[in-house]
């Protein structure tokens, strides 16, 4: 399932009701780990990768790993690059994928790079469960008219397939088949 929120109360009841105790939890802009948090007590018997790419995260990211139970792991990077998705996901295919992913890039009205990151984290990373906070989206899913109906039920477009990750576009760098 893909789930898009705004407001940041309804995206952590969301994480609430997707996460379970085991999960490999990915979560694309953790700032300063307040939703990590949240995760690692959703996801006790589970492993977090968090990922920022601002400086006031990682004290805090490593702090909060010493506290709680769930391992966590905090990658100081920019989520745009083809080289991150690369770490990561060599990284969760080594413990047996990724079962959520969690997109919260900030931005408000401006839903281009999410949408971007998104899409590229989520077909190539395959989670069970997606978790987007984003405003213009919401706006866009509640604004949007579809004469036909595509649809998937995986935290990914899987109905696109493998088509879903064309190698030549270029755009961001993230678009390749090489993960
Ligand atoms: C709204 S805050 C996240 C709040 C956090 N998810 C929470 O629930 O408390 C957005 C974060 O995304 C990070 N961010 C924005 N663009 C990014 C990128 N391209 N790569 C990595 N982090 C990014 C920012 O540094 C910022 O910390």
């Amino acid at each position: 399932m893909i789930n898009v929120a705004y407001d940041i109360k309804v995206y952590r009841q969301v994480l609430k009701d997707i996460v379970k105790e085991d999960d490999v939890v990915v979560e694309l802009g953790c700032h300063v780990g307040n939703s990590t948090r949240i995760i690692s007590q959703l996801a006790p018997r589970g492993k977090i990768i968090a990922l920022d790419k601002g400086s006031e995260s990682k004290e805090k990211l490593d702090q909060l790993d010493k506290e709680v139970e769930t391992p966590i792991e905090f990658i100081n990077a920019d989520v745009r690059l083809h080289e991150t998705l690369e770490e990561v996901a060599k990284k969760v295919s080594a413990i047996g994928g990724c079962d959520v992913l969690s997109v919260d890039l900030g931005g408000g009205y401006h839903p281009d790079t999410t949408f971007k990151v998104f899409y590229i984290w989520s077909s190539t990373l395959k989670p069970r469960e997606t978790i987007i906070r984003n405003r213009g989206l919401l706006d866009f899913i509640h604004s949007a008219k579809g004469s036909e109906t595509i649809s998937s039920s995986e935290g990914w477009l899987e109905s696109c397939r493998d088509d879903g990750v064309p190698p030549n576009l270029k755009e961001l760098k993230l678009w390749s088949p090489k993960v």
